[in-house]
């Protein structure tokens, strides 16, 4: 059975019945004790907590740049705050238009820049620094896609964002650590979002033969030219204190995590590479990815695979929900397009078989 993300094991699960975790502990494999963290549910809510603590002690909202190639749904918290974004162009190596970002900054320069590893793949985060020394703008270097600090990854922002949830088998989980003396973040208050569907869905999963569910391929969009619907991002920015507990009871998988995703990509990988009309984004190998990334030569190939590995049970999607202001605009934001457009991002997690995946892309590959 393959399942759309990892399942907890009984002992993440029984960590739910304690109490809740220090939130230090449960940070420990991505900030050091010296540290100031604050976790949320989500990143997304980690964004706008940051423009917000910045409104607070600037006196005036931040101007946030993100780069074009970014999940609109993320975005929803802070555009409900009233933060001006501004989307920089990236090239088609996933990297910053520096040039261009130069050119935009001179119009109007950023106050918080948000430089992203995309799908665990390190970025040059020292000439993001650079970039934002020169503009006088606080860098929010973004590791969501990454499961835990490698070198070059979570050292250089003066905010540095992990998503946890997006890794392990848990339902919630962002965390922001906060490196900058003179910055802070607020601490999230109101409600964490509910446990109540994603407990019973996980429940079914671990106890139902396979056969009994839904093939994993059948969430999420059904064509790779749809993003997923809006507004399914829960308005809830606290993280509920027992995943903490789950987060911490979940901590000693991590080696065995990464090494699954690695082994899983690379599994995949040497199926997929025996059609023509693609290549992978990256080596797989050389990092933990977040999924394997295929680049197809043509918007069709990427569509068409997309059928057929989803018509095999094998989860793959598109990505990202492209902001509007970048679809409104396809010259400026040409490269974020064609990536929507020619990338299929295949799932890896740890809760996959690397043979079983192999074997259902052979038949329809
Ligand atoms: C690069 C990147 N950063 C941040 C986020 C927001 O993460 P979260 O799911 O924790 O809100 C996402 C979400 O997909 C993302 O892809």
């Amino acid at each position: 059975m393959i399942t759309g993300a990892p399942l907890p094991s009984w002992t993440e699960l029984a960590a739910l019945l304690g109490g809740g975790a220090n939130g230090g502990l449960a940070a420990s494999p991505w900030a050091s004790p010296a540290d100031r963290v604050v976790w949320f549910s989500r990143s997304a809510h980690s964004l706008a907590a940051i423009a917000a603590s910045w409104q607070r002690r600037h006196g005036r909202l931040p101007r946030l740049w993100i780069p074009d190639y970014f999940c609109n749904a993320s975005l929803g918290p802070s555009r409900r705050a009233g933060v001006p974004l501004t989307f920089y162009p990236v090239g088609q190596d996933l990297a910053p238009d520096w040039e261009e970002c130069r050119r935009l900054a001179r119009a109007a320069a950023p106050d918080l820049f948000l430089a992203v590893h995309y799908f665990g793949l390190p970025a040059d985060m020292a000439v993001a620094l650079e970039f934002c020394r020169h503009e006088g703008a606080l860098l929010i270097e973004d590791c969501a896609h990454v499961l835990a600090p490698v070198p070059g990854v979570g050292e250089t922002g003066a905010f540095v964002l992990w998503s946890p949830h997006k890794h392990l088998a848990v339902p919630q989980g962002g965390l922001v650590v906060c490196r900058d003396p003179d910055e802070g973040v607020d601490l999230p208050s109101g409600p964490s979002p509910s446990l109540r569907g994603w407990l019973a869905k996980r429940l079914v999963q671990k106890l139902a033969p396979g056969w009994l569910l839904p093939s994993a391929s059948r969430q999420g969009p059904q064509r790779f030219e749809d993003d997923p619907p809006e507004g399914g991002l829960a308005d809830s920015p606290s993280l509920a204190p027992k995943i903490r507990a789950m987060l911490a009871a979940s901590l000693r998988s991590l080696p065995r995590v990464a090494a699954a995703r690695r082994h899983n990509a690379m599994a995949l990988l040497e199926v997929l590479s025996r059609s023509p009309g693609w290549e992978p984004l990256f080596d797989p190998g050389m990092v933990t990815p977040y999924r394997l990334v295929m680049r197809c030569k043509s918007p069709d190939i990427a569509s068409e695979r997309f059928d057929f590995h989803r018509s095999g049970g094998i989860p793959v999607e598109s990505w990202p929900d492209l902001a509007p202001e970048v679809r409104a605009e396809p010259q400026i934001h040409a490269r974020a397009l064609a990536l929507r457009a020619h990338l299929l991002c295949f799932f890896v997690h740890h809760g996959m078989e690397a043979l079983e995946l192999a074997r259902r892309s052979a038949r329809v590959g």
